[in-house]
């Protein structure tokens, strides 16, 4: 049996991350004239199994479609990504999409996957440094949605290349003003010389998009009703989830789908003590999914800092992963 080069250790970093307040945050946005809800509060739980479940429906092409590109062209994004260099992932989740090019990439310094749910991080790192035996992995438990350092790895990691990986579409929901200075951060945290391979979902037949949002089985409406759920669990709140239902809808001029819950009737919701009046058909606004064009994007990550080197689309030019450098 060969020894592993480096051993299964996962070197973990801790930069504790602010808990996002929940109930402040959902009160703050149903108070507003037209009704929200941050979109980031989907992932309870159960909300993160329902977006799994979501991830494998036949009308929800973006994972498997990202899939297929990482799959076929998994040689090329990793002569852009190049050796010796530290891969820092966002959101890496269980590290499903990484595996796709962790063969390719013998020669990585080390991958920094970044996830703010701290068990969710140690699980996958620790299955990912047993199925790689050889990789360096630098765990880093932070909410990568805002300015970020990276920790003081050891020093023989400092001056390394760093390339990000972001797949998934995730940029989708920021609104583009979000989007272009989450780029430019990532840009700093990349360096000069850096790099950036995004998924990014493109623009198509809304009738697409409609069903990808809207899917028979109607996991898609119980991701979305799992807020109020959780709404009242987690901040004290009356939510009669049968009194509200799933909306969504491709707006072609703002180039987004939008997610709405509707609420049925005229009705008074509670969270604690504080009233929510809700006139019949008035909606939460629950999300936004943009889809560019891949030169509307190429434009978004120039102003964020970037230069695009290559652009990888499938048949139907349904989904694209771009790789990027800084400068
Ligand atoms: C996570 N994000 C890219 C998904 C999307 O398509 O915007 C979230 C989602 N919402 C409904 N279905 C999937």
């Amino acid at each position: 049996m060969n020894a592993p080069a480096y051993g299964y250790l996962v070197s973990f970093h801790d930069l504790h991350p602010e808990p996002a307040a929940f109930r402040a945050e959902v009160t703050a946005g149903l108070r507003q004239s037209r009704k929200m809800i941050p979109a980031k509060f989907f992932y309870d739980k159960r909300g993160s199994e329902l977006f799994d479940e979501i991830c494998g429906l036949e009308e929800y092409y973006p994972t498997r479609t990202e899939v297929g590109l990482l799959e076929r062209h998994a040689a090329e994004m990793a002569e852009c990504i190049g050796a010796g260099t530290v891969l820092v992932e966002f959101g890496s989740g269980s590290s499903v999409k990484i595996r796709l090019l962790l063969d390719r990439l013998p020669d990585l310094a080390a991958y920094v996957p970044i996830d703010i749910s701290k068990e969710h991080l140690l699980v996958s790192a620790n299955e990912l440094v047993r199925e790689f035996p050889a990789l360096r992995v630098e765990a880093v438990c932070a909410d990568y949605t805002r300015p970020l350092d990276l920790p003081d790895f050891d020093p023989e990691l400092n001056g390394k290349r760093r390339c990000v990986f972001f797949p998934g579409s995730t940029i989708g929901n920021f609104e583009p003003a979000e989007a272009e200075v989450f780029l430019r951060q990532a840009a700093e945290l990349a360096g000069p010389g850096g790099g950036l391979l995004i998924g990014v979902d493109l623009k198509k037949d809304p009738a697409v998009l409609h069903a990808a949002y809207n899917d028979a089985r109607g996991v898609t409406a119980e991701f979305n009703l799992n807020l109020l759920a959780r709404i009242n669990q987690e901040a004290g709140g009356n939510f009669d989830l049968a009194a509200f239902s799933h909306r969504a809808f491709y707006d072609p001029d703002a180039g987004r789908i939008e997610m709405h819950l509707v609420s049925e009737r005229e009705q008074t919701v509670r969270i604690g003590d504080e009233p929510f009046g809700f006139a019949a058909g008035e909606t939460i606004h629950t999300e936004n999914s943009y889809k560019y064009d891949v030169a509307e994007f190429r434009a978004l990550a120039e102003r964020g800092g970037f230069r695009s080197r290559a652009v990888w689309t499938d048949d139907r030019n349904w989904f694209s992963l771009q790789y990027f450098v800084v400068g």
